[in-house]
């Protein structure tokens, strides 16, 4: 494969990039060096080129327009634009054509035309899109960050902000374009994007980059910062709750003060340490910052906190890593309360270090625990929460060390390489341009996810095995996951791709493209469900109803609305009345005994199957259902072929409305099979033998 990196911002060098020398010399850069770094040394890449933006000026002489060379190691062309001089991101947008026109010149005269572009922010993403209108290379899109995430950050400050509103409609023609969409974490692929009018989930993929996690794996305590903790705290041996973050109102370090200080339990077990930036003097630092810590200290007076707490003045970045050391010599905790973590690379460090977390349930952290299963997911505006996430670790040593010892995945998860391999199939899959097969479909089988189809790995390459010699029968899977959340556990437990998606407990569906790779949202299911859905009066009608906790904002879906149960079993019933009492006809569906789900009326896993049923024009015997729990006993009940996994919980069996259904003696994936296989040879005993 030829690549060719479309990047016009910032003063880009393939080495000793000045960071911050202009404003948009920043992260984006560091990403696309590492990124082709990774992907030029291994797999199908055999040339990779970036395009970036020549320009005269002060800021350096390599940054002149030049024909394409190597630099250090990295094929670099800097073609000029219709304007010579530097120019700030926000004014890029006047330059594109330019720009295109040089570029498309340059292609024409290769021996080779690139197989595909990828470019990086939107104004390359409008090159890339003149490119693929004269000579037919698609392109991949990495946004970077969001002009519409900044618009609602800034608020009513958005409006000085120059070309905000050119770069978001930049940007809605590059999500409307591009063959792909790259997202870092699932907080940018479903709550990021999804404020743009040409948001289409199954088009975007989750990629996390890497980042250099390898020496904090081996991080160790050091003298000097221990002294500086120390100094604090009356009993500096027991456990603590690290935060570390710069002093800012997003970041939420009060909360965990507070948090800390109302809960005797929590002051007895552990020491608090806060790693807020550096000063030295507070009211130097800007507004913002000096607020913070000043509350900080005010809430540290407060509740009388001294000797509890420590806060030092001043870390070196080469610290860092033995104060994550410091706290996991003692048993503790790295603590991230954030309103919203875009990322999270903190925590992928402490991570690495061999931390626990409790981390903000907004944002990327529900990523990285997801991917380690190596701490707690808390809501990051309730105090409570935050220390009752923190005492189920401390309290539990067994839990520490299964915690601790599990952050070891992030430093294989979050690397450039896996990334390289991932993003190289990705775009391979993607250019193999399937011939429609036209293939005959006679069978449909729909899987549940957890504890269905994944939960045993041997059981995963059995099915997938076994669905490969399965000619006709489309697969598909049904979840209570976002598509997102159902994509990444997909691949991470190497499950083949599914043909139909049906997510977010049966609100959504979406079918694989024609090019097997990327998926569409079918429109008319979406239209059926909307019908007499009211999301913010069902939210209302549940305000405070006792036994209901809302999931974190990445749970809440257009057409679900998701929250944690007492487990009470009367909870659904009470739900009910409420809605009714509302006027609200909704579906109800509470599953292992702690989440509860409200969809549209018309919406579950069961009417979901049912509609892809006839789309394939599909008779009722010719479709299977399997699955494990509560949220699948919809779908269970209305198909005929329904498999229960031998490993169910919620009752499964002995429900009198799953009478009909076959209780498969093995568990997971090869319970499904068993299932199937129960069916077919059923069916075939009934037709008489002339027949067959
Ligand atoms: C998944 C979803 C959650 C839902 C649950 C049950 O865990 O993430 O929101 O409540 O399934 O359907
Ligand atoms: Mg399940």
């Amino acid at each position: 494969m030829f690549l060719l990196h479309v990047a016009l911002q910032g003063c880009l060098r393939a080495e000793n990039v000045a960071y911050g020398l202009t404003a948009d010399t920043g992260g984006h850069i560091r990403y696309l060096l590492d990124l082709v770094r990774a992907s030029s040394t291994a797999g199908p890449v055999r040339r990779t080129v970036i395009a970036t933006r020549g320009f005269v000026s002060e800021l350096g002489d390599e940054y002149a327009p030049a024909p394409v060379r190597e630099e250090s190691g990295i094929e670099i062309l800097r073609l000029a634009s219709a304007r010579p001089d530097y120019l700030p991101k926000e004014d890029l947008w006047a330059e594109t054509e330019s720009f295109a026109e040089g570029l498309i010149a340059w292609i024409e005269a290769q021996d080779e035309r690139p197989d595909l572009i990828h470019a990086h922010y939107a104004d390359a993403a409008s090159v890339a899109a003149i490119v693929e209108d004269r000579l037919g290379i698609p392109f991949v899109f990495t946004a970077h960050s969001l002009g519409r995430v900044k618009a609602e950050v800034m608020g009513a400050r958005a409006a000085d902000v120059p070309h905000l509103d050119k770069r978001i409609e930049i940007e809605e023609a590059a999500i409307a374009r591009a063959s792909l969409v790259i997202a870092s974490s699932r907080d940018e692929a479903e709550v990021q994007y999804a404020g743009y009018r040409e948001y289409d989930p199954g088009r975007i993929r989750i990629l996390p980059p890497g980042s250099d996690l390898q020496r904090f794996g081996a991080a160790t305590a050091c003298p000097e910062v221990e002294a500086s903790i120390n100094r604090f705290l009356n009993e500096p041996d027991k456990p603590v709750l690290l935060a570390l973050a710069r002093p800012v109102a997003k970041k939420n370090l009060c909360a965990l003060v507070r948090a800390y200080g109302e809960n005797a339990e929590l002051r007895q077990r552990a020491n608090l340490v806060i790693m807020a930036g550096n000063r030295q003097d507070l009211s130097a630092l800007d507004g913002e910052m000096s607020g913070e810590i000043r509350e900080i200290l005010c809430l540290i007076d407060r509740y009388d906190l001294y000797g509890h707490v420590a806060y030092p003045k001043t870390h070196r970045p080469d610290d860092v890593a033995a104060i994550y050391a410091y706290a996991r010599d003692r048993r503790g905790i790295f603590v991230n309360p954030a309103l919203n973590e875009p990322f999270g690379l903190t925590l992928l460090e402490a991570s690495a270090v061999g931390l626990p977390l409790v981390a903000t349930d907004s944002g990327g952290p529900n990523d990285i625990i997801e991917i380690c299963g190596n701490g707690e997911l808390v809501d990051p505006q309730s105090t409570q929460a935050i220390a009752e996430g923190a005492l189920r670790i401390l309290r539990d040593s067994a839990l520490w060390d299964r915690y601790a010892a599990a952050g070891a995945k992030a430093v294989a998860a979050y690397d450039w390489s896996r990334h390289a391999a991932r993003y190289h199939e990705l775009v391979q899959s993607l250019l193999a341009r399937r011939q429609a097969t036209g293939a005959k479909v006679d069978q449909l089988l729909i899987c549940d996810i957890d504890n269905t189809l994944v939960g045993c790995d041997i059981g995963v390459q059995r099915f997938t095995q076994w669905r490969s010699e399965q000619d006709g029968l489309v697969f598909g899977v049904a979840t209570g996951r976002s598509f997102h959340s159902a994509m990444s556990i997909l691949e991470q437990r190497n499950a083949p791709r599914p043909q139909v998606m049906i997510t977010s407990v049966g609100s959504e569906i979406y079918h694989l493209d024609s090019n097997g790779t990327t998926y569409t949202a079918d429109p008319d299911w979406r239209d059926t469900v909307r019908r007499g859905w009211n999301r913010e009066a069902v939210h209302r009608a549940l305000r405070g109803l006792p036994g209901l906790v809302p999931q974190a904002a990445l749970e809440q879906r257009a057409f679900k609305l998701s929250y944690f149960s007492d487990g009470d079993r009367e909870i659904t019933s009470r739900v009910r009345e409420r809605l009714e009492l509302a006027g609200l006809r909704c579906s109800v569906i509470h599953s292992h005994g702690r989440y509860l789900d409200i969809l549209p009326v018309r919406a579950s896993k069961g009417t979901a199957v049912d509609f892809v049923r006839r789309r394939y024009g599909l008779p009722e015997n010719a479709v299977f259902v399997a699955g494990d729990s509560g949220n699948d006993i919809e779908m269970l009940r209305t198909i005929p072929q329904a498999i229960i996994v031998a490993n169910f919980s919620d009752d499964l069996a002995s429900l009198p409305s799953l009478k009909h259904s076959y209780v498969a003696r093995a568990t997971h994936a090869r319970g499904v099979i068993e299932g199937v296989l129960h069916f077919r040879n059923k069916a075939r005993a009934a037709w008489p033998s002339s027949v067959l």
